[in-house]
């Protein structure tokens, strides 16, 4: 399963012990009202602290780091904001792409992607083609994901399988809808982190957080870098993991 080491990583695991981190960034919005500016300039600052802490992943030994940058609930948002958003995040995959590309990162996209804007599925398709065969770290966007979502359709595509002769019902375990999720070939998730001072899961990773360890912290988003990271990071590392045993 997915627990065992890649090959295609370093075998001397980092002493914090995360392969996969995965992060709910929250608070833009306050950072910017704080500051008397628009909503867009906390999402911009936002997009700012992802490539920081995208960089400090990377430097910090992690296999995978999981953001949650658009919501299937966020839809309920005015339209210019998810405008806004998703410029953003087509300037991101257009502008950073060569960076990741040349220090091996491979880009991938989870959620109901294939639903958006057909342009945007292109290009988005086209980035994780490009770095598909790269052999460092994984950074996962969750854009137009929800965890339900996300079961919803790791469901139909068993209930299809089951339908079409190629399995029975029984042989369904927790293997097969493992496989049948977005994060299929992500490493399992260790730590999940929520920042602003909320404390709650509000649809993400519900099925991979089943064993994670939790870390919230009140630092709005904008302001969250390779120091907070590595304090999350800390905290993990004096967690005491038992997965149900004693
Ligand atoms: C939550 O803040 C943040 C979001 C809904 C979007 C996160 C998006 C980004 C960081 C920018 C785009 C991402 C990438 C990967 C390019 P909020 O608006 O809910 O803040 P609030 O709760 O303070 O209002």
């Amino acid at each position: 399963m997915a627990s065992q080491a890649r090959p295609d990583l370093p075998h001397s695991a980092p002493a914090h012990g995360v392969r996969h981190a995965a992060i709910i960034m929250d608070g833009n919005g306050r950072w910017a009202k704080k500051r008397l500016m628009p909503r867009i300039a906390g999402h911009r600052a936002g997009v700012e602290a992802v490539r920081r802490v995208a960089r400090a992943a990377r430097e910090m030994g992690l296999e995978c780091l999981t953001l949650y940058a658009f919501s299937s609930e966020n839809w309920k948002r005015p339209a210019s904001e998810i405008a806004d958003l998703m410029g953003l995040l087509r300037h991101f995959i257009q502008a950073d792409l060569d960076e990741f590309h040349a220090n091996g990162v491979r880009l991938r996209i989870i959620g109901n992607y294939r639903a958006l804007e057909p342009s945007l599925v292109d290009m988005i398709e086209k980035a994780m083609a490009r770095t598909a065969g790269n052999s460092g770290p994984i950074i996962a966007i969750a854009l137009n994901y929800g965890a339900q979502d996300e079961m919803v359709r790791a469901t139909q595509q068993l209930a299809q399988r089951v339908a079409a002769g190629e399995m029975t019902a029984d042989e369904i375990d927790i293997d097969k809808i493992e496989a049948a999720l977005d994060t299929a070939d992500l490493p399992p998730l260790d730590l999940l982190i929520r920042t602003s001072g909320e404390q709650r899961l509000s649809n993400f990773m519900l099925w991979q957080a089943a064993y994670a360890e939790l870390y919230f912290t009140d630092m709005l988003w904008p302001d969250f870098d390779a120091k907070a990271l590595a304090q999350a990071l800390d905290a993990f590392k004096l967690r005491d993991r038992r997965f149900g045993g004693l």
